[in-house]
């Protein structure tokens, strides 16, 4: 779906929780751009008069609703802490001014089929987009099925609100700390193979290796795979062609540059060219 009408506004922090192992959740005012967006969105986010001067991007996590606490017009975002932009969003407190823009790109639709089985692949922080997608799904009537993997126990932000809310939430760790040793990928062709005749949906978001790996089972299965894509992005809105990735309209066909943050975040798995 595209974006609707992008805005830009400084707002103050509403809460900024410290979720342990570097990952916090942000909230932060953003009425009628709240009520726009679509999960997967996602916001360019700075801070007004520091030396980070490019905004970064963010995937809205909660929408209002979504986490029963947050206020109307209030939007969450989860985010892990890397490097100065990151560093610097976990120093604020309630009442210190963000620079906002968006709701920006394309986000998750669910499928129109009601039969249609939903799961939901997620790799360490890139659960991010889910719980507002989960919550949407829930507005529908709909559950889904999530598959939620990371390098241990640790970094699996908002698992227990995720098991709360899916009918099943299978967890893989790279050091067998918690569910399966290994990556999702076992767990997604184990759901690739037994899902008979009946019409599955994938969404999947974290890091690029994983997303090709879900991406190229899900393709080779004839299951439709909606990726949320990262990439470097200093504008967010499509001018400094930073974050293009190469695209297809058919896997024979010619190779094309479309933009992350006006064309995706998400993206079909059969339009890409990697
Ligand atoms: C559409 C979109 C949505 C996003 N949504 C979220 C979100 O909801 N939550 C979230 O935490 N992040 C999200 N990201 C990633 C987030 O934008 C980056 O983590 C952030 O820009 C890092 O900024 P920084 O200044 O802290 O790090 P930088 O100073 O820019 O980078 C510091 C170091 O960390 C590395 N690094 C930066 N980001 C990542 C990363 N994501 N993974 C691994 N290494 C990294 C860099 O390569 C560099 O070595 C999203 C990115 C995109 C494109
Ligand atoms: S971030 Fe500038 S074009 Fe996408």
């Amino acid at each position: 779906m595209a974006s609707p009408m992008v805005q830009d506004f400084t707002t103050p922090v509403i809460r900024n929780v410290d979720l342990g192992r570097g990952n916090w959740l942000l909230e932060f005012q953003a009425e009628s751009a709240a009520r726009e967006m679509r999960p997967a969105q996602f916001f360019m986010i700075g801070v007004p008069g520091s030396d980070v001067l490019l905004r970064r991007p963010f995937s809205v996590c909660g929408l209002p609703g979504t986490f029963s606490d947050g206020s109307q017009g209030a939007v969450q975002v989860l985010y892990r802490v890397y490097g100065r932009g990151t560093k610097l969003l976990s120093s604020l407190g309630p009442g210190a001014p963000l620079h906002i823009l968006g709701p920006l790109g394309r986000g998750f639709t669910s499928p129109p089929e009601k039969t249609t089985k939903i799961v939901l692949v997620a790799g360490g922080i890139g659960c991010a987009p889910f719980p507002a997608f989960i919550s949407e799904l829930q507005r529908e009537g709909r559950r889904a099925t999530m598959i939620y993997g990371a390098r241990s126990a640790g970094e699996l932000p908002l698992l227990d609100w995720f098991r709360e809310r899916c009918d099943e939430v299978v967890v893989t760790t790279d050091d067998g700390s918690l569910g399966a040793r290994g990556l999702v990928t076992a767990p997604v062709e184990a759901r690739l193979e037994a899902r008979g005749q009946n019409p599955l949906h994938l969404y999947v978001c974290g890091p690029t290796p994983m997303l090709k790996a879900v991406a190229k089972r899900a393709l080779a299965a004839g299951v439709v795979c909606d990726l949320a894509l990262e990439a470097p992005m200093a504008c967010g809105f499509g001018v400094c062609l930073g974050c293009v990735v190469p695209t297809h309209e058919r896997p024979d066909g010619p190779v094309a540059f479309e933009r992350v943050c006006v064309e995706g975040p998400v993206m079909r798995a059969e339009r890409m060219a990697w």
